[in-house]
């Protein structure tokens, strides 16, 4: 349903959505992740990951801090280079589910029209969006990186949550605040919600 570039032409394959899926058990999905700096992503997403894993389940983490050591080095945080940084990932979780995995991302993604886009790029019933809301000044005062202190400074410009909009999900499929909610209940209400695609094995 894309339009394919100049010269280009698409190779469909050999093997089906469904015999992957019945392969890992599951049907694949996208866990999307999206809060502030300091909100907890990245803990639930590895935690979440580890209960998958040992529940024999096959997923992998997209890191938002991670991803920007590599695939997405070359972009900073204006409103172009966040749109492109999740453009990218999503093109990347939507490979990721086609290949049968369970993908869980951790990325700000503060801004409505590019979490939409995701969910696009995904589809709609792959995609599923999951607000951690924690606070501002939970975040601010956790400050694990001393990222809010920085750009208190105005050493960091357009920080989220600082200098920079964070629009807050409007319908997600869960919310989940670390700042009240510990690792372990978030992760496994987040786990009791994507059961729901499992197979019985
Ligand atoms: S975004 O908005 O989705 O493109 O951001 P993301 O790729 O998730 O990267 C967020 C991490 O980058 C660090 N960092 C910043 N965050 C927000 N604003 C600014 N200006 C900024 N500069 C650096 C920070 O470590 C974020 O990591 P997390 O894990 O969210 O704390």
């Amino acid at each position: 349903d894309r339009v394919a570039p100049l010269n280009t032409f698409w190779h469909a394959g050999k093997v089906t959505a469904e015999r992957r899926s019945a392969h890992f058990g599951h049907a694949p999905a996208t866990v999307w992740l999206t809060g502030l700096s300091g909100a907890g992503k990245s803990t639930i997403a590895y935690e979440l990951d580890k209960m998958l894993h040992d529940e024999g389940r096959s997923s992998y983490v997209l890191d938002g801090d991670n991803l920007r050591h590599h695939l997405n080095r070359d972009l900073g945080f204006s409103p172009a280079d966040r749109k492109e940084n999740i453009r990218r990932t999503a093109e990347v979780a939507k490979m990721m589910n086609e290949a049968g995995l369970m993908v869980i991302a951790a990325f700000i993604s503060p801004f409505r029209e590019d979490r939409a886009m995701a969910a696009a790029i995904i589809g709609a019933s792959e995609f599923i969006e999951v607000y951690v809301s924690t606070p501002t000044e939970v975040c601010e005062a956790r400050d694990p990186k001393g990222l809010y202190a920085k750009a208190r400074a105005g050493e960091i410009p357009a920080f989220t949550g600082v200098s920079s909009p964070y629009e807050v999900p409007l319908m997600p499929a869960l919310v989940l605040d670390s700042g009240v909610m510990s690792l372990e209940d978030a992760s496994r209400a987040l786990y009791q919600h994507l059961a729901l695609r499992f197979r019985s094995r």
